[in-house]
């Protein structure tokens, strides 16, 4: 079945970024020009996926007004004749209709994901984790959504991280050959079953663990924050107890469905992950953020060739080592 709904977790308190995020949603910090959830309900709305539902809680007011009309500032663009502007200011508000349920305490974003469950209804859907910018040139959760039409179940997205930071992540066992049938898939030729490091590039998750200490990691594929889930989730997590942080875990429930479906290539609901070689910027931590905004600066057409050449100078002149 076409998967037509996203579900985007937004219930975080942000505090790696105080006092920034006292009173502002740190979905809403600004990642260039255009608050960080905006990337993601785009990169929603371009796979397709034209009903999100935010789960939010107390004081995320500022992420629902984003994504309605203004009518007041369009007003005085308007008046001015700042059709720029006044484009920019409506995109939020027609990427997608933007729906939010609240998350009244926090118990994980397995919980989070549970309460989706009724706006979900009994189809299956994505979910997409603020903190994770995928970049728009490398497309992912289309691919995703098709891996799950072909086999149905969950799809997970994964890529290979350092040793070292393994245990800020899910981390997943798979199964050694490609998924079945995927030899017969050749969209791309034989290269396009292959990531540059010789991985497939989708696999069979037969296992996930929450947060493994590094010597403990099953391998270094993490999950990174997008997921294509089947609605038998929702009752997986009813009965999924507190895991790791005593929160609940969506990759617990993962868990459960790939333990459920073994090695048997009929199961009706197995665990996929497509291992993800594109550009992901991570901006829950404050110098990924950084790095992000940079990144992202330099590349963009109308900011990039002001801003680039200074930041050169600015690293020949030495950057902070520079004498003032
Ligand atoms: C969450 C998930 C984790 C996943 C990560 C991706 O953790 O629990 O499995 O690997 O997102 O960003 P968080 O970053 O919210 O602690």
């Amino acid at each position: 079945m076409l998967v037509t709904k996203a579900v985007i977790p937004a219930a975080g308190l942000g505090t790696r970024f105080l006092p920034a995020t006292k009173s502002v949603p740190k979905e809403m910090l600004p990642v260039v020009d255009r608050p960080a959830i905006e990337y993601v309900v785009e990169e929603a709305s371009q796979a397709g996926l034209r009903d999100v539902l935010l789960v939010t809680s107390r004081s995320k007011k500022a992420i629902e007004d984003h994504f309605d009309r203004e009518a007041e500032v369009e007003a005085a663009l308007e008046r001015k004749g700042d059709k720029t502007r006044l484009e920019r200011v409506r995109a939020s508000a027609e990427l997608a209709e933007v729906h939010s349920v609240r998350q009244s305490s926090p118990r994980g974003l397995g919980h989070a994901v549970l309460c989706a469950a009724a706006h979900v209804g009994s189809e299956s859907f994505a979910v997409l984790l603020g903190d994770d910018l995928i970049d728009e040139r490398d497309p992912l959760l289309v691919e995703m959504i098709a891996l799950q039409a072909r086999h149905g179940g969950a799809v997970v997205a994964l890529m290979e991280v350092p040793e070292e930071s393994v245990s800020m992540y899910g981390v997943a066992t798979i199964a050694p050959g490609p998924p079945a049938g995927a030899a017969a898939e050749p969209a791309g030729g034989a290269a396009a079953l292959t990531t540059p490091t010789g991985r497939y590039r989708a696999v069979r998750v037969t296992d996930l663990v929450e947060k493994p200490p590094v010597d403990e990691a099953p391998s270094n594929l993490a999950v990174i924050g997008r997921y294509v889930l089947p609605p038998e989730i929702f009752d997986i997590l009813r009965s999924t107890p507190p895991g790791r942080g005593g929160e609940i875990q969506l990759t617990d429930a993962l868990r459960t469905l790939a333990e459920r479906a073994g090695d048997d290539p009929a199961a009706a609901l197995p665990v996929h992950g497509i291992v993800f070689t594109g550009r992901r910027y991570d901006t829950g931590d404050r110098v990924d953020y950084l790095k992000a905004i940079v990144r992202l600066a330099s590349e963009r057409p109308d900011l990039g060739p002001e801003f680039y050449p200074w930041l050169e100078e600015y690293v020949a002149s030495g950057g902070p080592k520079a004498e003032a």
